[in-house]
Order: structure tokens, then sequence, then C-alpha cells
């Protein structure tokens, strides 16, 4: 499939894709743990049935399915040659606690559209089909995976970390809020922690992860645009803090002799917020909060709190919490309390690869075919002449599987910027013009790929 027979598709056929893609999110928003919200979090019964789900369908567009040891769904298009590489097209299906529908899914999903629009399955053949090949000089693998948002055990990026080979094996004794271990959460899901080494790849089975996302933020809407491609990922670190007081009768107690932990908290919550915002592209997150022991006669004698911290900058996102700290060491002194922090996560920033930058600026060019009615009416107002680039404050699994190979990321127009939240959105037109662009990217990629290997 070359980018000019590609382009050559009619646009209701990008629509009939998009139009699955849209028919399946709203599918896999019924999987959750919290009727009436979405909820799915990592190892959960919830993961388990959507990766069967994800995997249906990728046998489907005739990928070859396995989950591995982290959890993560995986389906294989090979090349001809079985030694050559792959692409990794991708992203999660976990979600934060009463998600949107979009945020991950959305990725997945279009990465599954994309291999079947390149193979020019466009017919939804329903079988998988065990000689299917790439057309291109390297594999194709769509990766749904199983843990980017963290929001069971804190540490974000399980999935992806396992298939960079970056696994940290402390991280098996994290916790969730009930206690439950990811050993024992692995353990429960069918997984053995001995094989986690198994899921990790080589650099040079790997010619690069291409990830479509909704970009959870308000700026192409602000612009009035479609699509735009993202030059890097913010750097991101995240806490659990804890401030020690002193339990004692809310009556009876003068406010001098008060050492009330839940306004010490407070502050240094207010202080993250002021010294963040001074910053530019800094962001400080308190997220979860918690006083002890939480009766309305008592002064909270301890609290617990969250921070996520962003950067474009790892130096910088790190300068910024030295900062905190002190502002927190003289909050605590002033108030007579003690505090403690722990480290959960911990990921640097992601500069995309200027060859997968520019695979997708072309993709969202020749998505845009100016003058043909048609396509506006489908695909929106994007300008295909000067793709608009990005910076991604929102993390993403690139942040890990950067470790091993070049990362690209096409993001689309998330209307109004709501993510994390029930209200998020992305409209048909969108997507139909995301699976295009991105379509057209893999293309691009292989052409360049042939010429390069040709040329060696
Ligand atoms: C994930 O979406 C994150 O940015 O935390
Ligand atoms: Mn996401
Ligand atoms: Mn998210």
């Amino acid at each position: 499939m070359t980018a000019a027979r590609l382009s050559a598709l009619e646009p209701a056929i990008f629509e009939l894709a998009a139009r699955r893609v849209m028919a399946r999110c709203d599918e896999l928003a019924r999987i959750t743990s919290t009727p009436g919200a979405i909820t799915r979090v990592h190892l959960s019964p919830e993961h388990a049935r959507v990766n069967r789900l994800a995997a249906e369908w990728m046998r489907e567009v005739g990928l070859q399915t396995r989950q591995d040891a982290a959890g993560n769904q995986l389906g294989l298009l090979p090349a001809a040659d079985p030694d050559a590489p792959v692409l990794m097209l991708g992203s999660h299906l976990d979600t934060v606690v009463n998600a949107g529908r979009y945020d991950g899914v959305v990725g997945v999903l279009m990465a599954i559209e994309v291999v079947r629009l390149l193979q020019r399955r466009v017919d939804s053949p329903a079988r998988a089909d065990a000689n299917a090949r790439s057309p291109f000089d390297f594999g194709m693998e769509v990766a749904a995976f199983s843990d980017e948002e963290g929001a069971r055990f804190g540490k974000a990026l399980l999935g992806s970390s396992a298939v960079a080979g970056t696994w940290d094996d402390a991280w098996w004794e994290l916790e969730d809020s009930d206690g439950t271990t990811l050993r024992e959460a692995a353990l429960e899901f069918g997984l053995d922690p001995g094989r986690i080494a198994g899921a990790a790849r080589r650099p040079d089975e790997l010619v690069g992860y291409l990830e479509a996302h909704i970009e959870q933020g308000p700026e192409l809407h602000a612009r009035g645009e479609s699509l735009a491609v993202v030059s890097s990922i913010a750097s991101a670190r995240r806490f659990q803090l804890v401030v020690e007081g002193e339990a004692r009768h809310a009556g009876g107690t003068p406010y001098d002799m008060r050492r009330d932990a839940l306004l010490g908290a407070s502050e240094a919550a207010l202080a993250v917020e002021r010294i963040c915002s001074a910053q530019h592209h800094i962001i400080g997150t308190v997220g979860q909060f918690e006083a002890f022991p939480g009766a309305m006669n008592v002064v909270p004698g301890e609290a617990k709190f969250s921070l996520d911290l962003r950067g474009e900058f790892d130096g910088e996102r790190d300068r910024v919490w030295d900062q905190i700290s002190r502002e927190l060491d003289a909050i605590m002194g002033r108030r007579r309390l003690r505090w403690h922090t722990r480290e959960v996560h911990n990921a640097p920033a992601l500069f995309c690869a200027p060859l997968l930058q520019d695979v997708v600026s072309e993709g969202i060019r020749s998505s845009l075919v100016p003058g043909r009615a048609a396509d506006r009416s489908i695909l929106g107002s994007g300008r295909p002449e000067d793709p608009t680039t990005l910076f991604s404050p929102a993390g993403h699994d690139g942040m890990a599987i950067g470790a091993i190979t070049d990362v690209g990321m096409l993001f689309m127009r998330n209307p109004d910027g709501v993510s994390h939240h029930p209200d998020e959105a992305v409209s048909l037109g969108d997507v139909a013009l995301g699976i295009r662009a991105l379509a057209e990217a893999v293309a691009h990629l292989g052409a360049e790929h042939r010429s390069t290997q040709g040329a060696s």
C-alpha cells in the first residue's frame, strides 16, 4: 500500500472506519467497575474483558494476538520477512476513575482500523487470517497497553514500561487503596510476575511507535483545527505526601495549641498552585486529599495528599520540586507539623522523533484534500498546509516506549479540552480525519523505510 493508493480511497471509507471506532468506544465504556460511570483499572476483571474484546477486533483485521506478561494486549501483522522489525501502533485501555470514553481507547481502535485500511480490508471480514502480511518492509503491531493512567497503584505506565524493559521489581510491592499489592493483583489476573522480563522488547525489534490520542486540552478547539502533530510529552513525577500533627478535641483545644495536619496540607496545596502557576509549562496538581481520623469534632492529626508534577523539561520540573519541598519545610515548621513523602512515579520528558513528526505532519497534510467538497463535509476544518505542532502536558505510553524506540504522536481536537471526565468528547469527523492521517503517516513511513533500506 503506497500513500498514493491510500489517498485514492473514498472519504466514505474513513467515515465508516470512524463510525466503527465510535461505536466500539461506546461498547468499551460499558465495561466498568462502577455502573453509571467509566472506571477500568489495571489488572481488574474489566481489564480482562476489554482485552478479550480488543483481541477479537484485532483478529478480525488479520492480526495474530497475544497477551503479554504485563497484561498488554498485542496484535501482530508480520512482514513477509519474519525477521523484519515492527512498527507499533496503539494506546491504552485503562482509565482514570470516572473517566471519559476516548482517552487511550480511541487510539487503540484507530490503530486497528489503520491496519485494516492499509491492507484494503475495508469490508470487515470478521475472521482471523494467519497468512496475512504487512504491506510494508516492516510488520505492524497494535498495542493495547494495560496501564497508562496509574489509577490503581499510583505508578503510571506499568504496561508500556514492561515493554520498554524498564520494569523495576520494587513496583511489585505497590499497593492499591484496598492494600492489594501489584504482585497479588497480577497473580489474581493470571499473570506470572516471574515472567515480566519476557514482555520487554529490544530496540532492533522495532521501527518506532505511533499513537493517536485526543488532545486533552483546549488548543485545537480554540484554533478551530482538527489535528496536530506532537513535538514532545511532559516529564512527570508523582508523590504521596503525609503530614503529621496531633488529633485533639475540636472544642477544647485552643488555636495556639493545635497542630492541625489538614490545615498544613491545605497550605501546601495552595503553595503548589502558587509556585507552579508562576512557571512556564510546569503544572502541579493535588488530586487526592484525606484527613484522619476524619471526624467532625476532632482536629485532624494526619493528612495525606498526592502531588502530580509535570514539566516540559526534567531539570525545570526537578528544580520546582526542590522549591516546593523547601516551602513545605517552612509551612510545616511554622505549624509544628512533620511531613514526609514517597515518590511513586518518575518519567522523563519525551521528545518525538523528527522523522515520525515529519510523517505525522505529512499524514495530516495528505488527509485533507483541498477542493474536494465531499472531504470537507466529512473531515472537518483542518488546515492541510501547515499542521499545528503541540507539546503534550498529558502523559502517554510513548514516554515509556521512548526508552527503546522512536515515538510519534497525532492529536485530535478535544472539544473544550475536557478530559479525565465523563464529558470528554471527540467528533466523528475528527476521528475519520485522524484515521486517514495515521494511515497516511504509516504509508509515508513505509516509503521512507523502503528507500533508506534500499539505499543501505
Ligand atoms: C494520563 O492521562 C496523564 O496524563 O496522567
Ligand atoms: Mn491517555
Ligand atoms: Mn488519561
